[in-house]
């Protein structure tokens, strides 16, 4: 697990954007494609925005993109606070990916159960039985929370299913979410975690006392390839060895 500090969410954020051309390029020169899981909220739509951009977005072979997302609010893409409609604005809806490898995980008509189990059903079918994602790119709420796993919640716990239906205490109740199981096998989990109101949760996440660990912390130490892309401001409360710098 590595921890790059960056002075503010814009120097992340092309940090961030660097790193995935540099994995696409990777992963599609040996594999011929690169699976991503996008992170929903706040913090990514300014790498989304940057990897649209002219200064980015001919640096990534986008038809050999396959989209997938580590959670979703169970809304519509036309809701404000869908994670599915954020990405296609500031992302999807400006870069060459085929229709067919986006999966979005909203599914009009079906529960949240049945959508839940479609997708694992999904993810199998494209990345074989150990869900290989390339990259799966997670933000971490002021709670400690990560993808839709809310402290305290079973799910957080589940062992076996890749996708489940969770609840969640603030915002859009409904939710479905990736689980620990679907983190274990990616290649790459990148946290990107900004702003002072994360600087508690990030310490706890980050430090030796697993009584407090969040929800972030405890999937960060279950994935084999964790990296940490944090701002100044939440790293504030990180001791010297981990806030080095970028
Ligand atoms: C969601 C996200 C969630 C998000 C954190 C941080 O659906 O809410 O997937 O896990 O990453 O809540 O959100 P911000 O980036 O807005 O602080």
């Amino acid at each position: 697990m590595s921890v790059s500090v960056f002075s503010d969410l814009d120097a992340l954020s092309h940090a961030a954007a660097d790193f995935f051309v540099e994995r696409a390029a990777e992963t599609i020169a040996k594999d011929g494609r690169f699976a991503v899981a996008l992170a929903g909220g706040n913090t990514p739509k300014k790498l989304y925005e940057l990897l649209a951009s002219d200064a980015y977005r001919a640096k990534v072979d986008w038809e050999n993109v396959w989209v997938f997302w580590g959670d979703e609010r169970w809304v519509p893409p036309s809701d404000p606070a869908s994670n599915e409609g954020m990405a296609r604005a500031a992302l999807l809806s400006r870069v060459p990916i085929p229709w067919a490898q986006i999966f979005p995980m909203y599914q009009p008509g079906l529960t949240p159960e049945q959508a839940a189990e479609r997708y694992e059903k999904k993810l199998y079918e494209v990345l074989g039985l150990k869900c290989n994602i390339d990259l799966v790119l997670v933000g971490m709420g002021d709670d400690g929370h990560t993808l839709s796993l809310f402290p305290g919640i079973p799910e957080l716990h589940e062992s076996r299913k890749w996708v489940v239906p969770t609840m969640s205490p603030k915002g859009v109740p409904q939710r479905i979410s990736m689980t620990i199981p679907a983190m274990v096998h990616a290649r790459t989990v990148l946290f990107l975690v900004a702003g002072a109101d994360k600087a508690d949760q990030l310490a706890k996440a980050l430090g030796d006392d697993d009584s407090v660990r969040p929800p972030s912390g405890i999937v960060a130490k279950q994935s084999v390839w964790t990296r940490w892309f944090v701002d100044e401001a939440a790293a504030a409360q990180l001791p010297a060895n981990l806030s080095a710098g970028g």
